[in-house]
């Protein structure tokens, strides 16, 4: 049974959505650990109520090159999904799980990528920009924003009409229905 590690900053819906998908019967991987670095995070909240086990840590936690690790040894992990997360992950964490760690970004990469691209800002430029296609993308982490190896992507159209909040809509359902599966066929 291999052992997913969900990182993730915000509401968790992906993180929720994954979490379900291996908890079906004959499922070969399990959610064991979901790490936040905010004590507010709605992640949280899902979590406690779906019964898996958390962590909040701090930005310095995070990069002292110690906490994180022997956190995720002491779950046996053996893949890290970022899904929302919004620190940058450090190089050690990425040396000890090059291959094993993956990330989900609301467009079609390399478009609308990079620092500062997440949530909402994403999806602002994307209408802004007048695009009539948009999506997402998973794929590996390396030491640089949104740059590692792409895994996998799906696109939407975006009408004339659609606001950021209709683009994040759909985005979000491309997101609720790719995730879990692409980390299944890609790991399992
Ligand atoms: C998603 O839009 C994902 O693409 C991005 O962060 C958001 C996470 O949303 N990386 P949630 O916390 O899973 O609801």
């Amino acid at each position: 049974m291999k052992k997913i590690a969900i990182f993730a900053s915000g509401e968790g819906s992906n993180a929720e959505s994954i979490v379900n998908y291996f908890r079906t019967p004959g499922s070969h991987a399990e959610v064991a650990l979901i790490v936040t670095n905010r004590p507010d995070a709605p992640v949280i909240n899902r979590a406690e109520r779906l019964g898996v086990d958390y962590a909040v840590i701090t930005r310095a936690e995070l990069n002292d090159g110690v906490t994180i690790l022997n956190l995720l040894d002491r779950y046996a992990i053996d893949i890290v999904v970022l899904a929302g997360f919004l620190l940058m992950i450090p190089c050690g964490l990425i040396e000890r799980y090059r291959g094993r760690i993956v990330n989900i970004h609301p467009s079609l990469l390399p478009k609308f990528g990079g620092k500062g691209m997440y949530g909402n800002r994403v999806h602002e430029a994307v209408v802004a920009a007048g695009e009539r296609l948009t999506g997402i993308t998973i794929h590996h982490v390396n030491e640089h924003y949104d740059d590692g190896a792409i895994i996998f992507q799906a696109s939407i159209e975006v009408d004339p009409t659609d606001t950021p909040a209709d683009v994040a809509r759909k985005v979000r359902q491309l997101e609720l229905t790719h995730f879990a599966p692409t980390i299944a066929q890609t790991f399992l």
